[in-house]
């Protein structure tokens, strides 16, 4: 793997397998009565967040105390980012503390791309603006994995806000890597130009593919990041693009349903079909600790034994 990891295009099918059975690795863990490996222990990963996350700030923390690493989270809430300080002089001043792993989200499409020439130490996209989220897209690659025992072969459908979806544009790239079958639903308002070009395929109706998809993965509407109407009401939303219990009944068996999170109930997805048996909406943020484990592990100490002993 390179030193960074910017996009989840950086990843050959070799590479993503890799995390992948890594992260199964680093599952085993969990499972440990002390669950700490001294994997990372003297090296300082930096949680850089410019924009607001529970799951990922957290999974990334955890997982990198889990490794024993030094972690300082970094919030531009309170920093001196409120006094005009640039996002490299930001990050220069962090690696001047020792920072071996800088782990970032941030509004702009580019930014950890940009980092990645500042600083020496490693970079990892923990979601920019509307462009990528790669570890979602590992994380979702592992779940489906454990799931349904494969990756590749599977038909993928991705529904709702794909225009603004970071975690959209990074599954379809991993997914494709990886072999699966790829199909993208939305209002026309709500796909990018271009996306014809995407490993992917589109539809605008998704009754139409619900019964032959094994993963249905309902995205969130980022209205934060909407300057305009893109549809007419979220009733109306919900009607077309919502995954009620009507529409979870025509699944086949072993299907699953996948919401990378934060969801907004009885919009994008009914209650009832978050909560039952086929969502692994739970599954997807404990996979995300030890998929996270895996990539600043395979970054950060890649030569050393993942699993030796407790810290
Ligand atoms: N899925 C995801 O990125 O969630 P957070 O915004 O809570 O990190």
């Amino acid at each position: 793997m390179s030193r960074h990891l910017l996009s989840a295009a950086d990843l050959t099918r070799e590479d993503a397998l890799l995390v992948l059975d890594t992260a199964e690795e680093m599952a085993l863990v969990e499972e440990r009565t002390v669950k700490k490996l001294p994997t990372l222990r003297g090296r300082t990963v930096v949680n850089l967040f410019f924009e607001d996350s529970t799951r990922t700030r957290t999974s990334f923390e955890l997982a990198a105390k889990r490794l024993s690493a030094d972690v300082i989270n970094f919030s531009a809430k309170g920093s001196s980012v409120s006094k005009g300080e640039t996002l490299k002089d930001t990050a220069l001043t962090l690696e001047a503390m020792g920072a071996d792993a800088i782990v970032i989200r941030h509004a702009w499409s580019g930014a950890p791309v940009n980092l990645a020439r500042w600083v020496h130490g490693s970079v990892v996209n923990a979601g920019d603006g509307t462009h990528e989220h790669p570890t979602q897209a590992l994380l979702d690659a592992f779940t489906m994995r454990r799931r349904l025992g494969r990756v590749e072969g599977l038909k993928v459908t991705i529904v709702g806000d794909v225009l603004h979806s970071r975690v959209a544009r990074s599954n379809v790239l991993l997914l494709s890597t990886l072999g699966a079958d790829v199909t993208l639903v939305a209002p026309p308002t709500l796909l990018p130009v271009g996306v014809e070009s995407w490993p992917a395929q589109v539809s605008y109706d998704l009754d139409a593919v619900l019964a032959k998809s094994d993963v249905v993965m309902m995205l969130r509407v980022q209205r934060e990041r909407m300057g305009a109407a893109y549809f007419p009401s979220q009733r109306e939303y919900a009607r077309r693009y919502g995954l009620d219990v009507r529409r979870a009944s025509a699944l086949h068996d072993d299907a699953v349903v996948m919401h990378p999170g934060p969801m907004v109930r009885g919009m994008e997805i009914a209650p009832e079909v978050a909560d039952g048996v086929r969502s692994t909406i739970v599954e997807q943020v404990r996979n995300g600790v030890s998929v996270r484990m895996a990539v600043l592990y395979l970054l950060l100490g890649g030569a050393s034994p993942a699993i030796g002993g407790d810290a």
